[in-house]
């Protein structure tokens, strides 16, 4: 039995992780299946965005597996913390927007897979945190790197040494969801942002996600070169015709034929 569930209906792809005993803990199992999952969602030409929820009401992710981090030495940690990482890579490098429905915690590895995602959108139930240190380890799947370029270095640094539990509400005070609903009507929320996503052009998406993603850590003249190069290109593809075009034509552009 797969701990991933993958649904694609209206070029809307919900992958969920499926191990509610464990409040949908990673271990190296359901690390790989979520990597193989998000790599079929971004080559299926059916899918324009992802959403990565948890099953059950309680747990988005509770971060990765500690029982199976407790035999560790240094060696498997170094490997466990590289295929976390690529996952968040895979996720943050998607062409298509994935969008975390947080439902519950998003600790640890969770927050930090929630964090690689382009946009959270969390239940009034959820729960962020960065709580290895109270484990006696660190965020290994790049929540000392992603946590501070989202919510500041101040916070980043009293999130992760506290270790503290943040509500949905301060969640969204300090940028880290973008929205806030009731558990009931998160799926909705999520929908509705990604119905208006797949209104517009997939290659402009792709290419705005390129240089917001690649700019960080450019100097503004270098991330401007890589913005205008990016917008030029586009300007020998149907879908900017069709755009344009639909636009002067007074109708409404249809991108995704
Ligand atoms: N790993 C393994 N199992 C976990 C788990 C995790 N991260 N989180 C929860 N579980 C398991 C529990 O062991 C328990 O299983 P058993 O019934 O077999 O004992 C089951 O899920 C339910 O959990 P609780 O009984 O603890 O549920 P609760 O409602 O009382 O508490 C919780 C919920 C506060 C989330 C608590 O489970 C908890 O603190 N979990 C650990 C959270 C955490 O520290 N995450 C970070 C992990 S380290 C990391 O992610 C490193 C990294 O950066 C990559």
């Amino acid at each position: 039995m797969s701990f991933i569930i993958t649904e694609i209906n209206d070029q809307i792809a919900w992958v969920t992780i499926n191990r509610p005993e464990a409040l949908n803990a990673m271990n190296p199992i359901v690390i790989s299946e979520l990597q193989d999952a998000i790599e079929n969602c971004i080559n299926d030409s059916s899918v324009g965005v992802i959403i990565l929820t948890g099953s059950g009401e309680k747990s988005f992710i509770a971060g990765a597996d500690i029982k199976t981090m407790q035999s560790m030495g240094p060696d498997e940690a170094l490997s466990f913390g590289k295929v976390g990482q690529q996952l968040t890579v895979t996720i943050e490098n998607s062409p298509k927007p994935i969008i975390a429905a947080v439902n519950g915690f998003a600790l640890g590895g969770g927050c930090e897979i929630s964090l690689a995602c382009h946009i959270r959108v969390a239940s009034e139930t959820a729960k962020f945190g960065q709580p290895e240190v109270l484990l006696g380890i660190l965020p290994g799947w790049g929540g000392t790197q992603r946590l501070p370029r989202l919510v500041g270095t101040g916070i980043a640094n009293e999130i992760i040494t506290t270790g503290r539990m943040i509500d949905a509400q301060e969640a969204k005070e300090i940028g880290l969801a973008n929205h806030v609903v009731p558990l009931e009507d998160l799926k909705q929320k999520c929908e509705e942002v990604a119905n208006q996503i797949l209104k517009n052009g997939p290659n402009a998406i792709a290419k705005s996600l390129e240089c917001i993603r690649e700019g960080v850590g450019l100097t503004t003249k270098d991330g401007l070169d890589l913005e205008v190069k990016n917008f030029s290109s586009l300007f020998n593809s149907d879908e900017t015709k069709e755009g344009l075009s639909a636009f002067v034509e007074k109708r409404v552009p249809n991108f995704r034929k």
